[in-house]
């Protein structure tokens, strides 16, 4: 038997740098920039069943171990939704190059969790950073390091001292250990205003208590930074305006918490829905793009598109993040059990988060009496070409 050779993975340099990339290391800004400078990864050769067979087994064991990596990172795919929210952001970021003493315009992105939010954004914040470098140059003026986008993760209960020393945590500032929340402040300025960041962004903004007096010192803590700093302010969060980010109201409270509201601008993500005949071409597009990126040996045109459309649809009500997981643990169970397609009795036996299944039922008894359908009237093609 021949013994078929993978291409060496050329690319072995990137792919370690891919190893690195986790949640935490973008908390810092060498994670940061490793997360802006990694070329994408690039996807494994397609092989067909009989290519497989002929790998030997260490071979094999390497190819279905990049395509395991491979099918858990697919993405971001250019969704409608994320190229509106792009557009949205260049619109106001750019827009917020007035002069230092005019405080610049905040942005919230206030939707449901699994829609893409911190997806679309840092795919956005990596397209800026390297439009500002490749723009003003890697040094300022001053010849500090220049870092366009400051971001910074708040985790459960993070209070203003919290915040403030994850700012400086971000530029690695050996002055974390002690000081006031002021301290803090003024050390974080100092770091923005040499490294000249443009976008600070605050994902998971909810785990902050916005309405009570701690909500007040946060806010005008964001307006003295949205005063002070020459920054764009980039909120992400679940369920800001209940929190009272925009609240306007009788109370002083309310009042501090208004002037927030004036200054932001709320950026909405949206689920896919099947409701109209564009959202349904979107569906289609959507997987029609998936498919493309799936390295599955026994794949076939419209595996997703055409077969399994209303199927995916109601196991992840639209929601790309609990797609997203269907497929990624779909393949990893076509890999292993060499089925190497998806289909509905494979994904059948996968489990997905409990928001979606809970949703599924309804969905699923409306689309079997025909009352919903996910196909566009006049489809492109999936199976023909
Ligand atoms: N455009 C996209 N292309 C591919 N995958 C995506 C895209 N958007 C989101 N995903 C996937 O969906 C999942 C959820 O996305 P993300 O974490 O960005 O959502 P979120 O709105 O920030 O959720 P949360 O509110 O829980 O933080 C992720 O695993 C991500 O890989
Ligand atoms: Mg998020």
């Amino acid at each position: 038997m021949t013994t078929r050779q993978l291409p060496a993975s050329g690319e072995d340099k990137a792919a370690d740098g891919h190893a690195r990339l986790d949640n935490l290391t973008l908390a810092r800004k060498e994670g940061w920039r490793s997360f802006v400078t990694t070329p994408t990864r690039p996807q494994p050769e397609p092989l067909t069943s009989t290519n497989l067979r002929q790998l030997s087994t260490a071979a094999l064991a390497d190819y279905n171990k990049q395509r395991r990596i491979w099918h858990a990172n697919l993405g971001p795919i250019k969704t409608p939704q994320l190229a509106e929210l792009h557009e949205d952001l260049w619109d106001i970021v750019d827009s917020n190059a007035q002069d230092g003493d005019k405080a610049k315009g905040a942005i919230a992105i206030d939707a449901f969790p699994g829609l893409g939010k911190t997806t679309a954004v840092l795919a956005f914040a990596k397209k800026f950073h390297r439009r500002e470098v490749a723009d003003e140059g890697e040094y300022t003026a001053a010849g500090h390091e220049r870092w366009p986008v400051c971001r910074v993760g708040l985790t459960g209960n993070t209070g203003m001292k919290d915040f403030n020393r994850a700012m400086l945590g971000f530029f690695a500032h050996p002055g974390t250990a002690s000081g006031t929340t002021a301290d803090f402040a003024r050390r974080a300025l100092d770091c923005m205003v040499s490294c000249e960041v443009r976008l600070l962004i605050v994902d998971d903004l909810h785990f902050l208590k916005w309405r009570t007096k701690n909500g007040v010192e946060v806010s005008n803590h964001f307006k003295y930074i949205a005063n002070e700093f020459p920054v764009t302010m980039l909120f992400i969060g679940v369920g800001l305006e209940a929190r009272g980010l925009f609240a306007e109201g009788d109370s002083y409270a309310d009042a501090v918490l208004a002037q927030t509201g004036r200054r932001t601008t709320r950026l909405d993500v949206q689920p896919f829905a099947v409701d109209t005949e564009t959202g349904r071409r979107q569906w289609r597009q959507l997987l029609l793009a998936l498919e493309q990126r799936l390295v599955l040996a026994a794949k076939s045109p419209g595996m997703l598109s055409d077969d399994l459309s209303d199927y995916l649809f109601s196991r992840s009500t639209g929601h790309i993040g609990s797609l997203m997981t269907l497929i990624n643990r779909g393949c990893q169970r076509a890999v292993r059990t060499k089925t190497e397609r998806l289909s509905q009795d494979l994904l059948n036996e996968v489990k997905t988060d409990a928001a979606a299944e809970a949703a599924r039922r309804e969905l699923e008894t409306a689309i079997d009496a025909r009352r919903i359908t996910t196909v566009p009237a006049r489809a492109t093609p999936g199976r023909a070409g």
